[in-house]
């Protein structure tokens, strides 16, 4: 059972850059955060409008001198006060998450900050290489990865319950754009820009989510890649509004990856379905608290979260904020990361190395990593759906 009692003496004094209002994930981030205080919101620059910033920033409970025009007066006029923010979340579309990453950074923040991280594996990697320097947490919202379910997954096939994995079908495939929805919409309107969603839509924005639960169950890596990619809806030429891309991993699996906003009719259908020598396993983010166990010759079984028969040992697993049977859900997983970058922020403050390693989340590796499916995607894509090296 998660244990609300550990948390921290002090909650992080914590602000946001974007996730204004009517944003469409602020909300998730100060929820996850604020669930076990651990984090404590104290000032935001939460708009790409001032007045509106300082107005919903209010409506939160902020003092209205620190709810910031944007992020560099935010950055400089913290690091003036005693009490100023040690961490802040960037919820911002994704042009902007490089130049905010690197001055928070900068300022000596620790950074969490929402995928994809940049726009290039080489920008990423420059993000890594400033954190390490300054000694800064850098977390990635891969927010799905917060579901005892997941580590449930990841401990069976470490442990060999489905055997040598072979194949692994991704999906993430929702019906959401299937019209111009971008017409009336400002979120969609940005994603389908390159100059500030960046090289690809649908696969930054979905495909990476589910590529990542891959890797993270499975402990494999890409070796190489082939993608297909289409524009729909003409007008989001050149970005993707769906991509099929097939993979092959280093110890001999294959893969196929589908990211669509074209599913019409679909709501999420992130699904992942891993298939071992002997067994397969398959998640659901709509169904999040089962996990399909599927041997050959027998019935299928569900597992459910929160019974004594999972490995709850792993403290993924195990952390559980209430018995299984009842739901838990999209906002407990944020929870369950927020509350682990809290751990390992303290951690890297205290300078307490056997916590931090052995705390896992999802770090700026990982960033790199989703930037990289982006970057060899539109590669193999454009070049009529090439082969090439991951
Ligand atoms: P949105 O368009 O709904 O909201 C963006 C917010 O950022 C707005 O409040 C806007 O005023 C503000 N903003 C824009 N530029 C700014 C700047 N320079 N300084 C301060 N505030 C600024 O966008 P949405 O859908 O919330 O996405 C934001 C980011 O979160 C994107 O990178 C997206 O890929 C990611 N995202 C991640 C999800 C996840 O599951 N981890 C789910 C949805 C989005």
């Amino acid at each position: 059972m998660f244990n609300e009692e550990t948390r921290l003496e002090q909650p992080i004094r914590w602000a946001m850059v974007g996730g204004g209002r009517g944003s469409e994930i602020g909300y998730a981030h100060r929820s996850g955060a604020s669930r076990d205080n651990n984090f404590k919101l104290v000032a935001g620059a939460f708009d790409i409008d001032a007045d509106r910033c300082r107005d919903f920033g209010t409506s939160l409970g902020v003092d209205p001198e620190r709810c910031y025009a944007d992020y560099k007066t935010l950055f400089e006029a913290e690091a003036k006060r005693d009490d100023g923010i040690q961490a802040v979340s960037i919820a911002t579309p994704n042009g902007t998450h490089y130049a905010i990453s690197k001055a928070a950074i900068e300022a000596g923040l620790h950074v969490i900050c929402e995928k994809p991280v940049t726009f290039t594996v080489v920008e990423a990697q420059d993000l890594k290489r400033l954190a390490t320097e300054n000694n800064r947490v850098f977390g990635v919202m891969y927010g799905y990865t917060g579901f005892p379910m997941i580590h449930q997954a990841r401990e069976m096939i470490s442990r060999g319950d489905i055997g040598e994995v072979r194949v692994i079908n991704m999906q993430f495939a929702h019906g959401f754009h299937n019209t111009e929805v971008e017409k009336n919409s400002p979120g969609a309107k940005w994603r389908m820009n390159p100059e500030v969603s960046g090289p690809s839509y649908i696969l930054g924005d979905v495909g990476s989510h589910v590529y990542y639960l891959a890797g993270l169950m499975t402990g494999l890596e890409v070796e190489k890649l082939c993608c297909t990619r289409q524009s729909f809806i003409k007008s989001r030429a050149p970005l993707e509004d769906n991509a099929h891309v097939m993979m092959n991993f280093t110890n001999g699996a294959v893969g196929t990856l589908w990211a669509s906003g074209v599913n019409a009719g679909s709501m999420h259908q992130q699904k992942i379905r891993i298939i071992g020598e002997k067994a397969s396993i398959e998640w659901w983010d709509e169904r999040p608290n089962q996990l399909s166990y599927e041997v050959q010759g027998e019935p299928v079984r569900i597992l459910e979260r929160g019974m004594g028969y999972l490995y709850q040992d792993e403290p993924g697993v195990g952390h559980n904020r209430i018995g299984g049977g009842h739901a838990e859900g999209f906002f407990e997983s944020w929870a369950n990361l927020y509350s682990r970058f809290a751990i390992v922020m303290k951690a890297t403050d205290e300078g307490d190395q056997k916590t931090i390693d052995n705390t896992w989340y999802p770090d700026i590796d990982a960033g790199i990593d989703g930037v990289r499916l982006i970057e060899r995607c539109v590669e193999s894509a454009d070049d009529d759906a090439k082969w090439v090296k991951f």
